[in-house]
């Protein structure tokens, strides 16, 4: 049978838009890959990237059009100091973007499905570089990944939490990024009643254009040897 050039055309772009970047769909949890959405606010931005003038967004928080979706998901019931937690990719699509991923968590005042990540942010997780690094996309620890997990740490006060995970891309020319971001919607159960978790910052306003982690380059000569995390130190440090 003929088949017509533009079909065949069109079914050779679809791979690249099947893999299109990112989306962050799954919670995992022990292990376990949830299904998608199950735990995770949906957003109406696909797999488009967003660019540095996100960062000044209230989108900047969990993605454009998330708010309409807040009532969708379940809220997962996990413990500090004892559960494993992270996100996974769509449909186990390795991170093929070089550039650092941070998870964020922030205490809803109240019921997390109607919180809209106006308060407090710091950060849990990041993965960035192998160290010391050559300036290589092969470099990056994140590289083909498609599981971003950590235990979560006792020092965490009881309550529900939007937890935010976030792929900084480095490709584009010079300082120019791509944003990737996602929010899953936690109930901690934690007897930690000490010291607040921070620094946190405000999103948006926490992460800034000038600071040194995206105004890092990679298309440099020589290339960069450092790449700085975005966002304020770990907590617990
Ligand atoms: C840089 O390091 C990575 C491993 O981290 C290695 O695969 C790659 O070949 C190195 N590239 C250069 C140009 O040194």
């Amino acid at each position: 049978m003929h088949v017509p050039s533009l079909t065949f055309g069109a079914l050779a772009l679809l791979p690249s838009l099947s893999s299109a970047h990112f989306l962050f769909p799954h919670l995992m949890l022990n292990g376990v890959k949830t299904n998608p959405f199950e735990y995770v606010r949906e957003h109406e931005n696909g797999f488009m990237p967003s660019n540095n003038d996100f960062l000044t967004n209230q989108d900047f928080r969990c993605n454009k059009g998330s708010w309409q979706h807040r009532r969708d998901p379940k809220t997962a019931q996990v413990t500090a100091g004892k559960d494993v937690i992270g996100f996974h990719t769509q449909l186990d699509t390795g991170i093929y973007h070089p550039g650092p991923v941070t998870i964020y968590l922030s205490k809803a005042p109240g019921d997390v499905r109607d919180y809209d990540g106006s308060g407090d942010w710091f950060k849990v997780y990041q993965l960035g570089t192998k160290m010391p690094w050559n300036g290589t996309d092969q470099g990056w620890l994140t590289r083909d990944l498609r599981t971003f997990t950590f235990r979560i740490p006792n020092e965490i006060p009881a309550g529900q939490y939007l937890m935010r995970i976030e792929q900084m891309s480095i490709h584009p020319p010079y300082r120019q990024k791509e944003w990737y971001l996602q929010c899953a919607h936690l109930n901690i159960a934690s007897s930690y009643n000490g010291r607040a978790p921070g620094p946190t910052i405000k999103i948006p306003g926490g992460i800034k254009i000038s600071d040194p982690a995206v105004q890092l380059d990679s298309w440099a000569k020589p290339p960069p040897t450092f790449a700085p995390m975005p966002g304020p130190q770990l907590w617990p440090n």
